[in-house]
């Protein structure tokens, strides 16, 4: 009953990393050729820590550029900006009043941001997950591609739904699906393979960033964590030793094959010498992504219409919906 839509929300924090094109954008490439997708720039989601207003308006178009560089057509697709259609904060307002604070209370990514700290964090920061279910749900979108560390969010998401369907006795919104690839779902951090790779992490070379030149990613690879033993040549050995597995991961998902190939091409072989393979595919896959980006974002006129007009459209879709869930609910039509 529900067609089949695809959306998904990267947040303008900061650059972006391996880990966030590996995990989520290079999927939202795959995707855009056989579903309606919606690819989403959360500001809204960014600010629940704070953020430099000037730097925050510039990451918002390094978000929109690195999508059309790695290949979103944003023509085919839609490409906007979370705060430029008000029905998100609309829908997530309600959800607030659905979702229970036991099940906000469970999230993890709540707990690690929060740290230590949990008195002093915004109000934004415990109820993003029913901000992100309204992002999904505005449009009804069916299938949500993302990287695994947002596999609860996305369940709460399905919480959120089934129970206002309860709650209105109406099939109104979709129980979603999660897509997650499980190749690279994951990638961890360059130090430390029980971390994953995050921009939140104090050391730069914990990640690669998509802006990296070649110099640095021939760097930062080189340094990269092993340990001293060679190449695992089963993957009994590979999972055994999280940031060889890492590694080989990255070379296995940056080079679209599996990791039982890699460990046959290179197993038992020095990391030293995988490491230069590794950053040579690393820089053949970023550097032209990485220079489009460049000149993208030397055209901010150019940007800032896709990212409106994309806007613009997903307003279309989100108007209604908003309309219908206000009668649902007894709350007049906007
Ligand atoms: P971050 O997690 O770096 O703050 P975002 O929250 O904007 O970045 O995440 C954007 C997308 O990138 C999400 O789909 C998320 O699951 C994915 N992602 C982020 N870090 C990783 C990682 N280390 N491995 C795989 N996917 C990741
Ligand atoms: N919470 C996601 C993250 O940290 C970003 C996000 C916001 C998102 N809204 C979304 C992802 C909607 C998918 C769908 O990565």
């Amino acid at each position: 009953m529900f067609n089949k839509r695809i959306l998904s929300g990267v947040q303008p924090s900061g650059d972006l990393h391996l880990g966030n094109y590996l995990g989520a954008i290079k999927n939202f490439v795959a995707l855009q050729n056989d579903y309606e997708c919606l690819y989403c720039i959360v500001d809204l989601h960014a600010i629940t820590v704070w953020q430099n207003p000037k730097k925050l308006v510039q990451q918002t178009r390094e978000v929109a550029a690195t999508f059309i560089a790695a290949g979103i057509d944003p023509k085919k697709n839609i490409i906007f900006n979370q705060s430029q259609v008000p029905e998100h904060t609309q829908l997530a307002w309600i959800f607030n009043c659905v979702a229970r604070m036991g099940w906000l209370s469970r999230m993890t990514q709540f707990k690690d941001k929060a740290g230590k700290d949990k008195e002093n964090v915004s109000v934004g920061l415990f109820s993003y997950p029913t901000l992100m279910a309204a992002d999904i749900l505005i449009y009804k979108a069916t299938h949500v591609p993302v990287g695994e560390d947002q596999k609860q969010h996305l369940e709460l998401c399905r919480n959120i739904a089934q129970k206002f369907n309860n709650d209105f006795k109406k099939n109104l919104f979709p129980i979603i699906d999660p897509v997650i690839m499980q190749q690279a779902a994951r990638v961890m951090s360059l130090r430390d393979g029980s971390k994953k790779m995050s921009k939140s992490d104090a050391s730069e070379f914990s990640r690669i960033m998509m802006s990296d030149d070649p110099k640095t990613i021939e760097m930062k690879i080189k340094k990269a964590k092993t340990d001293s033993k060679p190449v695992p040549d089963n993957l009994k050995d590979a999972n055994s030793r999280p940031e060889a597995n890492n590694l080989i991961s990255i070379y296995a998902a940056i080079n679209n094959i599996d990791n039982k190939k890699v460990i046959s091409e290179f197993g038992n072989k020095d990391f030293s010498f995988f490491k230069k393979q590794l950053a040579e595919s690393l820089v053949n896959v970023l550097q032209p992504i990485s220079s489009e980006i460049n000149k993208l974002l030397s055209d901010t006129n150019y940007l800032d219409r896709v990212i409106s007009s994309g806007s613009d459209k997903a307003s279309k879709i989100a108007k209604p919906v908003i309309n219908e869930v206000h009668e649902c609910i007894g709350l007049l039509k906007t």
